[in-house]
């Protein structure tokens, strides 16, 4: 039998639900609600003094309620850290993308049972901040077999993993990068493929050219993966139209636009997927997401959590970073957390809360999602269910 569940007296709910969104209420915000989950699934959402009969009822005690983080851009699949990198840089030294080989060498070394531990270990921090979905790539490998390994692992913890195989060339093919190219889009796509959902580069100078990163793409189409694109890191350059021309599901980064990468991004198919941590990390300027939002363009916020140029797992930190520094208004970035990260993954049952939807949500210690913006720094998650399983439990709201 199913079991139900009611989460009474919440203050403030973010639903996300199309049906209730209007200008006026941007989150379709409801307030003194409860949610009803059955299962896996978010079964009704209305007010508090209405909600039906259940088996079980948690009370929020006014507290606010949101989706679970949706984060779409993380590379969990690694060993060793870059601490004395980041230190150095917080020094003077510039982020290059060369810092990504040092992370090669230090996974290639490790077992399958630390890499997996790692991830593990990762995706529990993010989950007690209140993220339920989260993308993995691999990158860290470049060769067949280790390439082929972490998306294996990454399968077992989440469905959305992305073959990264052209994140930069591997090592032993400094002096033939149209060898790497072939080994890509050939041998090793092959044996990724089956591990995979996505296919990403890393388009951007000391990294794949358009020429390059456009085969890498083509390749993975061809093999059934749907594109994503780092894109406009370091500097501008063709990243951005080449998602677009591509159709890929999100153009990654976003940090460098021309006013036509804005215009080809306003299209919508292709959400701007920005990451926050990368450049407060790297101590750059950040992505301009007014500019995208004015023009209409679909925006989400990630972690892009990884050992050398964004080591966060916090939504909440991308979340606060962006209010302040990237124009976006708290509600704004909230929505890119949730429903942007959702729609850059072409996934309708996350990111919102609604009868159907599945039962992956946030209760926070605070009355509202503003706080998220206003209280930086601060572990506001009180609570988590993923797929209708507490997973973050509280003795203070059971
Ligand atoms: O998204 N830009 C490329 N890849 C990562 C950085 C990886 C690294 O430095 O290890 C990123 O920022
Ligand atoms: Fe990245």
């Amino acid at each position: 039998m199913t079991v139900s569940t009611a989460v009474t007296g919440i203050g403030s709910l973010v639903t996300n639900d199309p049906s209730l969104m209007s200008a006026d209420n941007p989150l379709g915000l409801v307030p003194d609600a409860a949610v009803v989950i059955e299962g896996d699934r978010v079964v009704w959402t209305g007010a508090s003094s209405k909600a039906p009969t259940t088996d079980n009822r948690v009370d929020a005690g006014g507290r606010a309620l949101l989706p679970g983080f949706v984060d779409s851009h993380a590379h969990l699949v690694f060993a060793g850290d870059r601490a004395a990198e980041f230190a150095a840089r917080m020094s003077g030294r510039p982020y290059g993308a060369g810092g990504i080989r040092t992370t090669v060498a230090a996974t290639r070394a490790a077992s399958d049972d630390e890499l997996a531990g790692n991830l593990a270990r990762l995706l529990a921090e993010a989950r007690r901040q209140g993220t339920t979905t989260v993308e993995v790539k691999s990158g860290y490998g470049l060769t067949v077999h280790d390439e082929a390994r972490a998306l294996r692992i990454a399968a077992r913890q989440t469905p959305e993993t992305t073959y990264l195989g052209a994140h930069v060339v591997a090592p032993e093919f400094a002096d033939d990068p149209a060898g790497y190219v072939a080994l890509v889009t050939g041998p090793m796509l092959d044996a990724c493929a089956p591990h995979a959902r996505w296919v990403d580069v890393f388009c951007e100078r000391g990294a794949f050219d358009a020429d390059q990163a456009r085969a890498v793409l083509e390749a993975g189409v061809a093999r059934g993966l749907t594109p994503r694109v780092h894109a406009n890191q370091l500097g501008p350059g063709p990243g951005v139209q080449l998602a677009v021309e591509l159709g890929a599901a999100s153009a990654d980064h976003c940090t460098h636009l021309t006013d036509a990468d804005v215009d080809a991004l306003a299209g919508g198919g292709t959400v701007a997927t920005l990451l926050p941590g990368a450049e407060f990390s790297t101590r750059a300027v950040y992505p301009d997401a007014r500019r995208l939002l004015d023009a209409g363009a679909t925006v989400a916020l990630s972690t892009d959590c990884n050992p050398g140029s964004s080591y966060t797992s916090s939504m909440a930190f991308c979340v606060a970073v962006a209010v302040r520094d990237m124009g976006m208004s708290p509600d704004e970035a909230v929505r890119a957390a949730t429903l942007g990260g959702a729609r850059a993954l072409r996934r309708s049952d996350v990111g919102t809360v609604a009868p159907g939807a599945r039962a992956d949500l946030h209760l926070l210690d605070a009355p509202t999602h503003l706080h998220l913006a206003y209280r930086p720094g601060v572990p506001l998650t009180a609570a988590v269910w993923q797929a209708g399983e507490r997973v973050r439990p509280e003795p203070a709201v059971a």
